[in-house]
């Protein structure tokens, strides 16, 4: 049932799907309050005394950086002691016990469960798993396979909207998304959250053997958006009030596929800045290789590193969602 906001109130995060845009909007403005008291002492002091009594597990059975240094951050903001995993062969994986029983005994050991892992759909089977048993605990899906991504496309999403804030926000504008956009998960959780902003035109600009699976394409079909695929990466990204970059995703290939795609002109390099809009936003989910030139860092236009940062507010936030204390986050006083 739907709170008095307009949404129903979260009980895992397993996909982008699940979020309408009065919790979009929610969101935003819970991170802009959690982010005031960043700015003091007291104000950090009083975010750690919400949760000291929670545990947090990392499974974390996929590489990652940024997803899994933010959500320990997070858990460090919130006064949650977090526990991990980051490698089958230190857990009793190694001696044969199936990925259902290793949940279900992280569940009894802590309040909240953060997992990354190369199988698609894996979080939500094991949030539904864990749903029967007598010790549910919220399941956050930080990365499944080349499936979903929902908490990356969270923060793109806070990061466009503090970026489109004197703009008019996000309602309108041209987003082009480029790379490997058949098995970028972030392109797929991002462009579902997209349509939660009417009016948005969405460009697709990739090889031809890395556009958008069918599945996004037909669901995409059915919103108020306007949508486009192409190669010519020059067109696309001067159209754009936002450019989101993306690397190939070879872990997911079968046969070396990915070396047989000419990904060249799908980079963007320090000369193609002055065919930019003067305000366009150029993201990355980060990591990066040849896809986006160091040089473009100091632009002001580039906005990949504030959006790693706005990941880890992002996450606190989530987390103070799913473990109850939102309402606990209102301006500081102190
Ligand atoms: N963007 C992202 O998911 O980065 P990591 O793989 O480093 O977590």
């Amino acid at each position: 049932m739907k709170n008095s906001l307009g949404f129903d109130r979260p009980k895992h995060i397993l996909s982008a799907s699940q979020f309408n845009r009065a919790f979009l909007d929610y969101m935003y403005e819970l991170i802009n309050q959690i982010r005031k008291f960043d700015k003091t002492k007291d104000g950090l002091m009083y975010l750690q005394s919400l949760l000291p009594h929670r545990r947090a597990m990392l499974y974390f059975t996929q590489p990652s950086t940024r997803t899994f240094m933010s959500f320990q951050a997070a858990c460090h903001i919130l006064g949650i002691k977090p526990s991990e995993i980051r490698d089958t062969a230190t857990s009793s994986e190694r001696k044969g016990e199936s990925i259902d029983d290793s949940l279900r005994t992280f569940a009894s050991y802590v309040d909240l469960i953060v997992m990354r892992s190369p199988v698609a759909g894996l979080s939500d089977r094991v949030a539904g798993l864990l749903d029967q048993t007598p010790r549910p605990v919220p399941i956050i899906n930080a990365g499944s396979g080349p499936d979903e991504h929902p908490t990356q496309a969270l923060l793109d999403i806070y990061t466009l909207q503090r970026s489109f804030k004197s703009a008019a926000g996000i309602e309108g504008k041209t987003i082009c998304m480029v790379g490997d956009l058949k098995r970028g998960r972030t392109i797929r959780s991002l462009s579902r959250l997209l349509t939660n902003y009417p009016g948005t035109r969405l460009i697709f600009c990739s090889p031809p053997e890395f556009k958008i699976a069918d599945d996004l394409r037909q669901f995409l079909k059915t919103k108020d958006i306007s949508v486009e695929e192409t190669t010519n990466f020059s067109a696309a990204i001067a159209a754009a009030d936002a450019i989101y970059m993306t690397r190939v995703q070879d872990e997911y290939d079968q046969g070396g596929e990915s070396k047989r795609v000419d990904y060249s002109t799908y980079c963007l390099k320090k000369q193609h800045l002055s065919s930019l809009k003067s305000d366009c936003v150029i993201m990355h989910p980060l990591p990066r290789r040849d896809e986006l030139d160091p040089a473009i860092d100091h632009d002001p236009r580039a906005k990949y590193w504030r959006q790693e940062r706005n990941g880890m507010w992002t996450r606190v936030a989530l987390i103070t969602i799913l473990l109850g204390v939102d309402s606990h986050i209102v301006l500081p006083t102190l």
